[in-house]
């Protein structure tokens, strides 16, 4: 959360919007999405000690900053990280299939 601030800060005083994807993923699949998981293993504690919660915590933990530290890259022109990105995005998206099945399973 706190580097998604500083960066939409350091965009706003910069005039230069190059990173604003990592601003939007670092703040929304990062602290809102990360958040609200987290608030749910929280109300609905059986969810929280099983093997599917912590391949998410982990999926989600490892991928993001790959996935964030690829696309700043990206965008500041090293095209050639596109890959590293895609494997940031998936394990994410590998961790938050496991805890929406999670979530079903538990309900
Ligand atoms: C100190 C707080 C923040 C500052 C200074 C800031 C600054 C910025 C700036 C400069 C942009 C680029 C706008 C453009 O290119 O037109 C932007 C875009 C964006 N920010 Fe922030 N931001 C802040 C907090 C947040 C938070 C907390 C979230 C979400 C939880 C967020 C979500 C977004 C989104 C989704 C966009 C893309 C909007 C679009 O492209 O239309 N921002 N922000
Ligand atoms: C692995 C997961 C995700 C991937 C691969 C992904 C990918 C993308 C891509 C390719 C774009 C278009 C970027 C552009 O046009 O420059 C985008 C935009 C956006 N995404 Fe995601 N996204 C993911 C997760 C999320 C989540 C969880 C949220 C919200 C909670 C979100 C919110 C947004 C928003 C608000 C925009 C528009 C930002 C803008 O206009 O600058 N994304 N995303």
């Amino acid at each position: 959360m706190l580097i998604g601030l500083v960066l939409g800060i350091v965009m706003a005083a910069s005039h230069d919007h190059a990173l604003s994807p990592v601003h939007v993923h670092t703040n929304l699949l990062g602290w809102a999405t990360l958040a609200l998981t987290g608030l749910l293993y929280t109300v609905i504690p059986a969810m929280a000690d099983n093997r599917f919660a912590r391949l998410h915590f982990w999926l989600h933990a490892l991928g993001l900053p790959v996935m964030m530290a690829a696309l700043a890259a990206y965008a500041l022109g090293h095209t050639a990280m596109e890959p590293v990105i895609a494997v940031g995005a998936i394990a994410v998206t590998a961790g938050l299939a496991f805890f929406t099945v999670n979530l079903f399973r538990t309900l």
